[in-house]
């Protein structure tokens, strides 16, 4: 096999990924570092300008609270939140990056990202709390500060190195280990503090592209499960495993919905025209309370589409002819009229060549003229995204000054967004239970977990101890899959076909297959219950154990397989949480047929576990949910916020 050297990189605050949290990381812990003398370092797996959920380009901020309008309050954001999640939400995480974000908003369009403005010179809203934005370089423009802010303070970042394990010093981490996707090196980074912050996790679950629309999904396909496997890997208590997010976009190449929804007030339909909304709303008194709070929770409105999928009523049909119409309509006069249905028009299309281009060819591919006939929407396929409308991620320490006499014990241990692993962080999708955080929202929890990654720095500034033993260990655990490869690539005349290995895209079928139909995947109907789950677990085992036999042509192969590998842990805690809470919260995410009721008062609790590494063993704890948002209100009315 061929010789790989070792690049060990010494810091004080490292960053794994170069998305949204992680170039929020790198802006903001760049001017703590400046001050106190500290080295920042960067990694992604891929380049930071085009990384991540935001590398198309987005349509728009989704969260920006606009307190100087006095329209909004933190406690109407939280409420928004909590409701939205079927009450499962940690009041403090959500208010402590609600109270910051519009600065960061602010930061974005100093730094030359065109938000859209009405005639009074005021941002254009597309919903109460989203901003229409010209998105297509949203990426490069965040990550151009990141790399500004990290040169001027003496960081670095380091490009095209997976990160694939924790260095751990007992129960404390100490760094990374990762490789090279271009050239024959493995990198260790030691660091005094870690942030996490390396997104969600696509393709744990079949998806419905595959074939020759394989990696065609509304997740990014680079986001694999390495912030989740990460965390587990460490020993980090891990939060609400089973909220998974399943969006609703137009049909296939996954176009956004929500300018439709909100901005152009559409409505959708089944085949036969009815509004589904309407017709199923007696359902929603099945889950209560949250059944009738105004929006209607994201997992309800699926629900109540999918109901009419199961009755036979598809196609389900965005009616954006009938929007357009209605908001050309209002114009005063014919001449009006027609100008603002051009516009619309552009609009349609450019919400989608902004953020999800696909679908504008997709369009074009098959002759939609918006404006004219309706298009397919549907249900996804299953996500891990925390930062979205689901909640998965780890359990990390709040903000001293948000908790109160309820809170403290259980939301607090020190530096806040440190998971309870010492000197580990987490943000962005890699932190749980504060959904909806979205682009703005994940770069502003990045800014709060460096500033206090920076604070737990200084506090405790001795250089790592690594255990080289443990390095070498790692190394050879990650180069393993080439050498398994080399070994027995000659036995048969097809690579493919080998009884000695399993190739990482038939282990990821594999993985896929399992949580498709044992776990509740779109052949399911969203569908699982406690039978299908503990059945589903036993054959995750299997997989588990022919992991160990994972083979690697090349580098790129190298990272396919600890991609699988880190989803296949992502799938491990999301069954393990799904059968622990035994009652249905989130219909439309999942439905549990052996408890297909919600049940507040055994379940209105969080899902948390933790796994042991060297003993394969999982706890699954019940930790309460507690409300603070009286209290969140006092303080900022006493901080002047
Ligand atoms: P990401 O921004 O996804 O970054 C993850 C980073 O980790 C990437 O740099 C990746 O390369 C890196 N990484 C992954 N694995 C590894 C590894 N093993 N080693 C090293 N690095 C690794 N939000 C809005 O505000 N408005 C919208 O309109 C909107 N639309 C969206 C549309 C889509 C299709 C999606 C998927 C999301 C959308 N969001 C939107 C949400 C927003 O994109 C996310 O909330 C945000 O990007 C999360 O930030 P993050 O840093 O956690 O993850
Ligand atoms: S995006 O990530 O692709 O931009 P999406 O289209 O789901 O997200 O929606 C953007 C925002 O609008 C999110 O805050 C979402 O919760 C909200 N939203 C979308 N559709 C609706 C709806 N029908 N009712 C209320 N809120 C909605």
């Amino acid at each position: 096999m061929a010789e790989f050297e070792t690049v060990t990189v010494e810091t004080d605050l490292l960053i794994c990924g170069g998305g949204m949290a992680a170039c929020g990381a790198a802006v903001e812990a760049s001017y703590w570092a400046k001050k106190h003398g500290i080295k920042v370092t960067l990694v992604d797996k891929a380049a930071v300008d085009r990384s991540g959920a935001v590398a198309m380009g987005l349509s728009a901020i989704n969260q920006y609270i606009d307190l100087n309008s006095g329209n909004n309050t933190i406690r109407d954001y939280v409420d928004y939140v909590r409701n939205d999640l079927m009450g499962i939400t940690r009041e403090d995480l959500v208010a402590s990056i609600a109270r910051h974000v519009d600065s960061t908003v602010h930061l974005f369009e100093k730094w030359g990202l065109p938000i859209w403005k009405d005639e009074q010179g005021n941002y254009v809203h597309e919903g109460r709390w989203q901003l229409m934005i010209n998105g297509e370089s949203y990426k490069v423009i965040v990550a151009e500060a990141a790399k500004n802010a990290l040169a001027e303070a003496g960081g670095e970042y380091y490009e095209r190195v997976f990160i694939t394990h924790p260095l751990m010093d007992g129960q404390k981490c100490v760094g990374a280990i990762g490789f090279s996707v271009r050239e024959n090196k493995i990198y260790v980074f030691k660091a005094k503090a870690t942030i996490v912050a390396m997104g969600g996790a696509v393709h744990v679950f079949k998806p419905r592209s595959t074939g020759e629309g394989f990696g065609r999904s509304w997740y990014p396909p680079f986001n694999s499960g390495a912030s989740a496997f990460f965390t587990i890997w460490a020993g980090a208590e891990m939060t609400c495993q089973e909220v998974r997010f399943i969006p609703v976009r137009f049909k296939d190449a996954y176009g956004p919905v929500g300018a439709w929804f909100l901005l152009f007030k559409s409505v959708a339909t089944n085949a036969y025209g009815d509004n589904y909304m309407q017709t199923n709303a007696a359902e929603l008194d099945k889950w209560l309370p949250y059944g009738r709070v105004k929006p209607c929770p994201a997992n309800l409105r699926n629900w109540l589409m999918m109901l009419d999928v199961m009755e036979g009523k598809a196609p389900i049909y965005m009616q954006t002819a009938d929007a357009i119409k209605r908001i050309a309509e209002q114009a005063p006069d014919e001449k009006t009229a027609k100008r603002k249905l051009r516009e619309l028009e552009s609009e349609a299309w450019e919400d989608f060549l902004d953020m999800t281009i696909s679908q504008a060819i997709l369009w074009a591919a098959t002759n939609v003229e918006p404006e004219k006939r309706p298009s397919e929407i549907m249900a996804c396929d299953p996500y891990f995204i925390g930062s979205h409308s689901g909640a998965s991620g780890a359990w990390v320490s709040g903000p001293e000054d948000l908790q109160n006499e309820a809170t403290r014990d259980e939301y607090f241990w020190g530096y806040t967004n440190m998971t309870t692993v010492d000197a580990l962080f987490a943000a962005g999708d890699a932190s749980g239970a504060s959904s909806h955080k979205f682009s703005s929202g994940s770069f502003t929890e990045g800014r709060i977990a460096a500033k206090s990654a920076v604070a737990y720095v200084v506090d405790h500034n001795e250089p790592p101890t690594v255990d080289q033993a443990q390095v070498d260990e790692l190394k050879a655990k990650i180069l393993k899959p080439l050498e398994t490869f080399q070994q027995h690539k000659d036995a048969t005349t097809d690579p493919d076909i080998n009884p000695n290995y399993i190739r990482p895209k038939q282990h990821m079928y594999r993985l896929q297959k399992i949580m498709d139909e044992y776990a509740g995947g779109v052949s399911a109907q969203f569908k699982t219950s406690d039978k299908l789950l503990e059945k589903g677990m036993e054959l995750l085992g299997y997989l588990k154990e022919d992991s160990e036999k994972l083979a690697a042509q090349n580098l790129h192969e190298l990272m396919r397989c600890w991609e699988s590998v880190h989803r296949m842990y992502q799938a491990d805690a999301h069954m393990r949480s799904i059968l622990f809470r035994e009652e249905t919260r989130w219909p439309g995410y999942y439905f549990r047929s052996d408890k297909p009721s919600i049940d507040n008062k055994n379940w209105l609790a969080f899902v948390n576990c933790v796994y042991d590494r060297d003993k394969d063993e999982w706890t699954m704890m019940k930790k309460p949910v507690k409300y603070i948002v009286a209290e969140v209100e006092q303080q900022l009315s006493e901080a002047g916020g």
